[in-house]
């Protein structure tokens, strides 16, 4: 089912030129992109608008500027990789808007692509500026949003450009929103939703959206030590939000009346990787909480006085333990739509040996029970954000069904928000 009326397939675009709002804030090393996944999303639509001999102008954010210039955050080098990935040069114009942009895109050619200077060097893309707005839309006769990691922000170029020149969806916003949607509102059941990352303030809609439609909703991640805290549990110094916790009992007792009224399970680990810092050499035991210590990895002092089943005072619980993951695990073997938005533990936490890091093989087991390596593969969608990019650093993306290219987007999309940049096109009646 599409949720669009109108997208590029939709309008004549023949000839026009086209302002193409992209999402190009990708991770930058020393100027190096470290990570060109979005880059790579947006080619369907600029090849699309090429097809059709379209002059294409991008624009884009990158970073966080402050409205000011900042070499920083220059797109010069989104333009390098851009050309490379179409095998066609890719113009580059020192400002978004004004003398320096218009004149760029005078001496564009139909089936030509440039791009814009950073959005947000100017303070009025970030406070939907309308005057801004129309500044953006002189550049075109036609506005096409294809930047989904953006539409959760209303700003000028997802909002005011619209009021001004036509705006329609791109390919990639309309994949986005379509399986997204389609994912939320008719899945094919069972509907197992895995929610990781570290806090709880900032999933708290989406946890509650998937306790209403999911049939299975595990927690993982930092954000699942909040929970623990809440039903009593030691954590040591694990990070939490403990002026969460009562927000946590609420969310538990929610799980607690809906598993009592129909079959629905809501699992915090009852076991988790333990270690007394993030560090990569850290020596590592297992502390399974619901019972006793099952483990003890490599070296770790062992203190015959210590309580068994007890995360200790100067310990941190990073990853879920075999129990948990194996759990939540076997829950995917019975699901057939599966929806993942964080990690289970530190996976930044670099290996000493293999391609898994200590933090890492919770998250990595779950990744595994996605992809069907214990027999069943369920139809998989990843959020975007830090999830995406851990897919993307293990160059798993092309083996999930849908990768997100969005974060805080994919979110709110999936709380069941509005997205001003998609309520500013045309794609209703
Ligand atoms: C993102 O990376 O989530 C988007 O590009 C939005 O960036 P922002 O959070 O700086 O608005």
């Amino acid at each position: 089912m599409s949720f669009w009326k109108r997208t590029v397939r939709e309008w004549d675009l023949a000839g026009k030129t086209v302002l193409l709002r992209a999402d190009y804030n990708v991770p930058l090393d020393n100027g190096k992109i470290t990570d060109d996944y979005r880059i790579q999303k947006s080619l369907p639509t600029i090849q699309f608008l090429l097809e059709q001999n379209c002059k294409v102008v991008i624009c884009s954010h990158l970073g966080r500027p402050n409205g000011k210039p900042n070499p920083e955050f220059s797109l010069a080098p989104v333009a390098e990789r851009l050309g490379e990935l179409l095998k066609k040069d890719v113009a580059f114009a020192l400002d978004c808007v004004g003398p320096i942009a218009e004149g760029a895109v005078g001496q564009l050619q139909n089936g030509q692509v440039l791009l814009l200077e950073n959005l947000r060097f100017h303070p009025e893309e970030e406070s939907n500026d309308d005057e801004f707005g129309k500044s953006l839309a002189k550049l075109a006769e036609v506005f096409v949003q294809d930047g989904f990691g953006v539409v959760h922000r209303a700003h000028a170029s997802t909002s005011a450009v619209a009021r001004h020149i036509p705006g329609i969806a791109g390919l990639l916003l309309e994949k986005e929103v379509d399986t997204i949607t389609n994912v939320m509102d008719n899945p094919e059941r069972p509907l197992v939703a895995i929610i990781g990352g570290s806090k709880i303030s900032d999933k708290i809609e989406i946890l509650n959206r998937f306790i209403d439609i999911a049939d299975f909703v595990a927690v993982g991640g930092a954000m699942a030590n909040t929970f623990l805290l809440a039903e009593g549990i030691d954590i040591g110094k694990s990070l939490a939000e403990p002026s969460e916790v009562s927000l946590a009992k609420d969310i538990i007792e929610k799980a607690r009346k809906k598993s009592k009224e129909q079959r629905f399970v809501f699992y915090l680990p009852q076991d988790g990787v333990v270690a007394k810092s993030l560090d990569k050499n850290a020596h590592t035991r297992i502390v399974d909480w619901d019972a006793h210590v099952i483990a003890t990895i490599e070296n770790y002092p062992k203190n015959p006085d210590r309580k068994t089943g007890q995360v200790e005072d100067d310990e941190l619980i990073l990853d879920i333990g075999p129990f948990s993951g194996a759990f939540i695990a076997g829950g995917m073997q019975m699901a057939n739509t599966v929806i993942w938005n964080g990690t289970m533990g530190v996976t930044e936490t670099p290996s000493v040996h293999g391609p898994i890091g200590p933090f890492a093989h919770g998250t990595d087991i779950i990744v595994d029970a996605m992809l069907g390596e214990y027999g069943h593969k369920p139809f998989t969608v990843v959020g975007g954000g830090d999830t995406a990019g851990y897919v993307e650093q293990r160059k798993l993306v092309g083996s999930f069904n849908h990768v997100s290219t969005g974060g805080g987007a994919s979110m709110e999309l999936m709380s069941g928000k509005q997205l001003p940049g998609v309520e500013a096109l045309w794609n209703k009646e």
